[in-house]
C-alpha cells in the first residue's frame, strides 16, 4: 500500500506532538484512512535537542528545503509559527504543488489570504484546524457539521492564558503580574505574552472564525480587540459580588445588517455555561439558524491537543489525494468567488450594559454629580454599590448600567474623568447577560 508522504518544518513543543501521534498512532491512523501516513523528514534548527519522540535520526534536518522541494512529500506541515520565514516556506510548499497545514493564526489573519488564493490556484489544500482553538475540531465543525446554518453569533474563549490568569484572579485572588508569570513557567504564553494578555492571540482567531462563519475576507483589523491587563483583584471582587465572572470573550453577533467583532474582558454570568470554563481551557459557543446554540469546550494548546488537530489536518488532505477529491471543502468553507465583505458595527454602535468603578473622592454630592452625567448621555444604572470608607481619599464606586451605547458611555466617562472629585480613570467593562 503506498503511503502518504508527510514533512515537519519546525520541532518544537506542536511539531513534538504531531510527530508523536503521526508516530505512536500510526496504524490506528492507517486503518480509519486506508493508507499509512508516513513522517519523511523534519526540519528544525535545533535537531540536538531530544523531543522524547521515537524518530529515525536520518529524518533530522536543518534545512527547511529538504521539506518543501522533497518530491516524496505530498503534505507539508508547518508549525514554525510567526511571519517570516513560515510564510515564505508555506507558499513555497503551495508552488510547488504540496498541500500544507498549519497552526499559525497569526500569519493567517493577516496572510491568510493570499496564502488561501495561492492555494486556490495551485488547486491544493489547506487545513488549519490547530489554528483555532487548540484540540477543539472547531474548524472542521463549522465548515463541515454546521454547514447548514447561518452563524448568527459566536462567543469564543480563545485564550487559554488569559482564561487562566482570569481564573486564578478569580479564585485565589492573585495579583495580575504575578499569575501572567504562572502561566508563563507553565509554557501556555506565546512567545511574546502581549498577545495573550492584549487580545491580540484571541482577535487572530476571531479573525479565522469570522471568515468561515460568515464567508467574509480575513480581516483582522475589524476586529475591535481590548486585553485584560488593566484588571485588578479589585474589580473581580465587585463583579463576583454582583453575580458576575469574567472572561476574555472573542464575541460576534450577525443582525443580518452588520457584524460585531470584538474581543475584551466581559462580565457573563456565573451561572451561564461559559462562565465554568476554567483555567487554560477553551470554549466556543455557536448559534445558527436552524440547529440552535452549540458549545464545544477542550484544551486550547498543548504539545498533545494541538498535535491532534494537525494530524486530523493531515488525514483529512489525505482522503482529498486518495479520492481525488482536493478542494472538496473550501478552505474557508465558502467558495472563493461567493465571499465578500460585509459592514462590520462600529464599536461606537454598540449596546450592551456596562460595569463601571470609578475611583471618586468619599464626600456629599460625588454620586449625584457622576450620576447626574450619565444621565444626561441617557445612560441608565441598574445598581450602585460602593464599599467601606478610604481614609486616603478615593473610594471605589461600582455601577452596573442598563444597556447603553457605547459612543454615549465614552462620552460620559470622559467628562467624569474630567472631574475634581474623580481621582484615577475610571474602569469599563462590558457585560453580557444571557437572556
Ligand atoms: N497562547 C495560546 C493560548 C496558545 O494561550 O491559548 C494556543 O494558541
Amino acid at each position: 500500500m503506498n503511503s502518504i508522504g508527510v514533512g515537519l518544518l519546525g520541532f518544537g513543543t506542536v511539531g513534538s506532538g504531531t510527530a508523536k501521534i503521526l508516530v505512536e498512532n500510526q496504524e490506528v491512523i492507517a486503518s480509519r484512512l486506508g493508507r499509512p501516513l508516513e513522517l519523511k523528514r523534519i526540519a528544525d534548527l535545533d535537531i540536538t535537542t531530544d523531543r522524547g519522540v521515537k524518530v529515525d535520526g536520518r529524518i533530522l534536518t536543518t534545512d527547511a528545503a529538504d521539506v518543501i522541494d522533497a518530491p516524496d512529500i505530498d503534505i507539508v506541515i508547518e508549525l514554525i509559527g510567526g511571519y517570516e520565514p513560515a510564510k515564505g516556506f508555506l507558499l513555497r510548499a503551495i508552488d510547488q504543488g504540496k498541500h500544507v497545514v498549519t497552526a499559525n493564526k497569526a500569519l493567517l489573519a493577516s496572510d491568510g489570504w493570499e496564502i488561501f488564493e495561492a492555494a486556490t490556484k495551485k488547486g491544493v489544500d489547506v487545513g488549519f484546524e490547530a489554528s483555532v482553538g487548540g484540540g477543539i475540531p472547531l474548524i472542521q465543525s463549522i465548515k463541515e457539521g454546521l454547514v447548514a446554518n447561518r452563524i448568527q453569533g459566536l462567543f469564543g474563549i480563545l485564550n487559554g492564558t488569559a482564561n487562566f490568569i482570569l481564573t486564578k484572579m478569580t479564585d485565589e485572588t492573585g495579583s495580575f503580574a504575578d499569575v501572567l508569570k504562572e502561566a508563563q513557567d507553565l509554557g501556555y504564553a506565546e512567545l511574546d505574552p502581549t498577545f495573550d494578555v492584549e487580545g491580540i492571540d484571541a482577535a487572530h482567531k476571531l479573525t479565522i472564525l469570522l471568515s468561515i462563519a460568515y464567508g467574509i475576507p480575513i480581516d483582522f483589523d475589524a476586529v475591535y480587540t481590548e486585553g485584560i491587563s488593566r484588571i485588578t483583584p479589585l474589580d473581580i471582587r465587585f463583579m463576583k459580588s454582583f453575580g458576575y465572572r469574567i472572561k476574555l470573550l472573542a464575541i460576534s453577533k450577525d443582525d443580518g445588517k452588520a457584524i460585531e467583532a470584538r474581543v475584551h474582558p466581559t462580565l457573563i454570568p456565573e451561572n451561564s455555561l461559559l462562565a465554568s470554563v476554567n483555567q487554560a481551557y477553551n470554549a466556543l459557543y455557536v448559534t445558527g439558524d436552524a440547529v440552535g446554540n452549540v458549545m464545544f469546550y477542550g484544551p486550547g494548546a498543548g504539545m498533545m491537543p494541538t498535535g491532534s488537530a494537525v494530524v486530523s489536518d493531515v488525514v483529512n488532505v489525505a482522503r482529498n489525494i486518495i479520492s481525488g477529491a482536493v478542494g472538496r471543502v473550501p478552505a474557508l468553507g465558502y467558495q472563493p468567488a461567493t465571499m465578500q465583505a460585509r459592514r462590520i458595527k462600529s464599536m461606537d454602535d454598540l449596546a450592551v450594559k456596562y460595569y463601571f468603578r470609578f475611583s471618586a473622592e468619599d464626600r456629599p454630592g460625588v454620586l449625584s454629580r457622576i450620576s447626574g452625567i450619565l444621565g444626561k448621555h441617557e445612560i441608565s444604572i441598574q445598581s450602585v454599590h460602593q464599599q467601606g470608607r478610604d481614609v486616603l481619599g478615593a473610594v471605589p464606586i461600582v455601577m452596573i448600567t442598563h444597556e447603553a451605547r457605547e459612543a454615549a458611555v465614552r462620552q460620559a466617562l470622559s467628562e467624569i474623568d474630567r472631574l475634581d472629585i474623580v481621582k484615577d480613570r475610571t474602569m469599563l467593562i462590558r457585560i453580557e447577560d444571557w437572556k
